[in-house]
């Protein structure tokens, strides 16, 4: 054998060894899936890479049809990855990345302060998280009123880098342009109408809203609007539930209330308020379904006095 053979020879031999080395491992790959406790934990990734998921992913299609089968909608805030994942486990249609997260998360007295990209962090953490739910955030103060440039500059940011699903924007006609540029880009758009926070200043009170004929009709007139540019849905916040009734029987497209009453078609909370996390809110629409709060203080409470009386940790909880 001449010497350029013995290369050709070799070079196949390796060969040879890299393709049974490969196939050994894809074959060890898929046996350590398939027959091995971290199974379910593999499976996620492959659930992600697969076009069967294992939830149906909530649309604004979806919703539409809730809406004409009579099914109510169910929808929370959110702002982290960590209550996305309880939220979305607990099977909540929508989940609102709502500029609540001023007050609820950094402790300002309005909704006015929080920033675009401040939204941004909150929604990607909650997009990370969800696997059902539609993710809906709100555009914040600044970011649309008045200009539909920046509101479509604003919102492509959001959906760039967070992922989310679609915005939410407070208020009628005077930001149907912000609207309409938005819905043009093909994202969807949830309104608000009634008691809107970024015009807390301008109301002067967090009362209920649209009580006298005249704001009431504005507010009809405005829902009627919101419904004929495109919006997929219209919260409905503070209002008489007659009115709440009213609107949500006229139009096709689904009300989400906040102390909007009985009839529409869906019902939103502040996740923190209904948990009883946050104590010093109590406005007739909010139903607290635990008492966070005083449960972590005990916890903590308790953890603190194990840490002192040199209860924690024992013997089992170290190496
Ligand atoms: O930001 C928010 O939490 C909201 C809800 C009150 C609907 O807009």
């Amino acid at each position: 054998m001449n010497f350029e053979l013995r290369m050709n020879e070799s070079r196949k031999q390796v060969l040879i060894y890299s393709f049974k080395i490969y196939s050994f491992k894809v074959q060890n790959y898929h046996s350590l899936i398939h027959n091995s406790k971290l199974k379910p934990y593999l499976g996620r990734k492959f659930e992600k890479m697969s076009v069967h998921k294992k939830f149906k992913r909530i649309t604004t299609h979806a919703l539409q049809a809730m809406k004409a089968r009579g099914e109510r909608i169910s929808m929370l805030t959110v702002y982290d990855y960590s209550m996305a994942k309880i939220l979305d486990a607990g099977g909540v249609d929508v989940l609102l990345v709502g500029d609540s997260a001023s007050n609820v998360m950094a402790g300002h007295e309005t909704t006015l302060p929080i920033t675009l990209n401040q939204m941004i962090y909150h929604a990607s953490s909650v997009v990370r998280a969800v696997e059902r739910a539609l993710v809906v955030v709100d555009l914040p103060f600044g970011n649309y009123q008045g200009s539909s440039r920046k509101a479509l500059a604003s919102t492509v940011r959001i959906m760039k880098e967070s992922g989310a699903h679609a915005v939410k924007m407070e208020g009628g006609k005077e930001i149907q342009e912000s609207i309409e540029r938005v819905l043009s880009a093909g994202v969807p758009v949830m309104g608000h109408l009634g008691l809107t926070p970024q015009s807390i200043y301008k109301f002067g009170t967090y009362t209920v809203r649209a009580k006298e004929e005249v704001e009431a009709e504005r507010l009809i007139k405005d829902a009627k609007l919101l419904q004929k540019v495109g919006c997929f849905a219209i919260v409905l916040e503070k209002i008489p539930a007659e009115l709440g009734k009213q609107v949500s029987e006229m139009l096709d497209i689904p009300t989400i209330g906040i102390g909007g009453g009985q009839h529409t078609d869906g019902q939103v909370l502040v996740t923190h308020d209904m948990l009883g996390i946050t104590k010093d809110f109590h406005p007739r629409f909010l139903r607290r379904y635990a008492n966070l709060f005083d449960t972590i203080k005990e916890a903590v409470e308790q953890y603190a006095t194990d840490v002192k009386n040199r209860d924690f940790p024992n013997e089992k909880e170290q190496y």
